[in-house]
């Protein structure tokens, strides 16, 4: 295996979950921005590589072990692709029930009926010598009327409903998420990567 071990630049609970969940099967230890009490890296990039890309090579340069990271968010068609990498800061105060409430809202306000929406991810691997890799997954879906809360998700999942669904990301289990989710098809091509550089 090319990678035993890598750094997954995340002090997000939901996201290590899953991709520790992800990673798992292919015997590769995941240890993430909280395990290892790594820094914030602020992410000051306009586009979801960049911001990736920020995270990911800064913390492979300063542990010198490889490092994966990934930066998504929601973009919405009513809103011109808004919030898009602004997603964890449209939140007032990171509390995801305000933002939900304010994101209906602005849509509401739009005066466009579409409720069309898709999640973006791009992760990045980062080795310490500065090369690098991108895998970007996309997950098209609508703006549900109101909240649809289920035991299981984080962020803007009690909205989104996954085109094909009739249930939010918050009502599916993890594992059903992951198989068709944005940052599920971007690391699904992150696994084969590693699965054809063995
Ligand atoms: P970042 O990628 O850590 O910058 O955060 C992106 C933000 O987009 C998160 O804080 C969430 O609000 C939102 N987001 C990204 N992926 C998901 C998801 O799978 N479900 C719900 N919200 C998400």
């Amino acid at each position: 295996m090319l990678l035993k071990k890598i750094i997954f630049a995340s002090h997000n609970a939901g996201k290590i979950a899953e991709v520790k969940e992800m990673l798992l099967p292919l015997g590769v230890e995941v240890c993430s921005a909280d395990d290892l009490d790594l820094p914030d890296v602020e992410e000051t990039g306009t586009t979801f590589a960049e911001n990736s890309l920020l995270k990911s090579k800064t913390i492979a340069k300063y542990t010198g072990i490889p490092c994966i990271a990934d930066d998504s968010g929601l973009c919405v068609d009513a809103l011109h692709g808004a919030p898009g990498v602004y997603s964890a800061r449209y939140a007032p105060n990171r509390d995801f029930a305000k933002g939900m409430d304010k994101l209906l809202d602005e849509i509401v306000k739009s005066g466009n009926p579409s409720r069309k929406a898709h999640f973006s991810c791009v992760v990045s691997l980062a080795y310490p010598d500065g090369k690098y890799e991108l895998f970007e997954g996309r997950v098209d879906g609508i703006i549900a009327e109101q909240k649809m809360l289920g035991a299981n998700g984080f962020g803007y999942d009690p909205i989104f409903i996954p085109d094909g669904y009739s249930c939010s990301f918050a009502q599916m289990s993890h594992e059903d998420k992951n198989k068709i989710s944005h940052r599920g098809r971007a690391m699904q091509k992150f696994k084969q990567y590693l699965i054809d550089n063995l």
